[in-house]
């Protein structure tokens, strides 16, 4: 099989598998307060990701690229979303663009339809010091993210077995860039462990790609004849991890992803600590169906919803939404009190 070909599979996975809807977040609940004192007019949405600012708190996560028509009109159609509704965005992984560069043009048409916009670059973490440098300069991205998929890796029949020296080939990264790196998961969510590891590499941007929405170890298995089921349901929850990070980071900023699909998602994630929220497959869905007018139309309602739940919230800023006051309930509770977190 191609690559081009497993990249248009992947696409199609993510569409029909959909999405479990097991990140957690059921199991957080806002306080309601009666006493906002606000309107909805002041509040804004804008927040800080590290030394990046960012005008919504949402933003479209790494999915397509590289060879191929079809690749390239997703990439150009979520770049124009992300330039109407002022959202950054991730491209999916450039390896394949940095070793044949008839790959890159699905990658540089982001930057062409947005050439103001925040842009993230994307490579694994087999990645060199200078292969991240093309990176960047490929899209003359705002901040490089380098994805984690161990699991999606070994459930690949053609995929990586060997994942030494990855932690520190990231710190050679992060020492080797100007701009920002940001680490992140893709749906089997980061422990604290992972999180003080990366932090210790001088990461400052985190993502924690919790399970719970697109799912790569079943997308994979369903390509695949020996079926490594045991990583179906393999991964820590969006709305845990977050919790986990939020308890031993010191500087990272974090990004809450993993089956995103609502403002209440968005909203609780960052309560519970992250400063955006990242959407990748239930964007890819709405725009896959309703082009990219229809993902500008949900971008819309997202960002009304979120202002609408802030203003309840009497939270005129993402920065006071993340000290709101939450109740956590269930098997989330459990698991927080387990790993002994607040
Ligand atoms: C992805 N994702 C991804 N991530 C990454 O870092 N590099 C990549 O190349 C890709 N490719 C990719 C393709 C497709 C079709 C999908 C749906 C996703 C992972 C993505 O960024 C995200 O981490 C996960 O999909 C979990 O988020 P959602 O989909 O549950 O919102």
């Amino acid at each position: 099989m191609t690559r081009a070909q497993r990249k248009i599979d992947h696409v199609q996975y993510a569409l029909s598998t959909g999405q479990s809807r097991a990140h957690g977040f059921q199991e957080v609940s806002f306080v309601h307060q009666s006493l906002p004192d606000l309107a909805c007019d002041d509040v804004s949405l804008t927040t800080s990701l590290g030394e990046l600012t960012l005008s919504s708190p949402i933003f479209i996560n790494a999915m397509t690229g590289g060879g191929g028509k079809e690749t390239e009109r997703i990439n150009e159609g979520l770049a124009l979303a992300a330039k109407e509704c002022g959202l950054a965005m991730a491209v999916g992984s450039q390896m394949a663009a940095l070793r044949d560069s008839e790959e890159a043009r699905s990658y540089e048409i982001v930057r062409r339809a947005n050439p103001d916009g925040i842009v993230f670059a994307n490579l694994g973490s087999e990645a060199t010091v200078d292969q991240a440098k093309r990176a960047v300069a490929m899209l003359e991205a705002n901040a490089l993210q380098i994805h984690l998929n161990v699991i999606q890796e070994l459930t690949m029949p053609e995929g990586d077995r060997d994942f030494t020296g990855a932690l520190f080939r990231i710190e050679q990264i992060v020492r080797g860039l100007e701009v920002p790196v940001i680490v992140k998961e893709v749906g089997f969510g980061m422990s604290r462990e992972t999180v003080a590891q990366l932090e210790g590499a001088g990461v400052s941007i985190i993502d924690v790609g919790g399970y719970g929405g697109t799912n790569f170890a079943d997308i994979e298995n369903e390509r695949r004849q020996r079926v490594l089921s045991y990583f179906n349901e393999w991964g820590i929850p969006t709305a845990v991890s977050i919790a986990e990070a939020a308890s031993i980071r010191r500087r990272a900023a974090l990004i809450a992803s993993g089956g995103m699909q609502t403002a209440l998602e968005a909203a609780k994630a960052l309560a519970l600590g992250a400063s955006a929220a990242a959407f990748a497959g239930s964007f890819l869905k709405h725009f896959m169906e309703r082009g990219t007018e229809g993902l500008i139309a949900e971008i819309h309602l997202l960002h009304e919803d979120l202002t609408w739940i802030m203003t309840a919230l009497g939270a005129a800023r993402v920065e006071e939404l993340q000290q709101m006051p939450l109740v956590i309930s269930g098997t989330m509770h459990h698991w927080l009190a387990e790993r002994g977190i607040e």
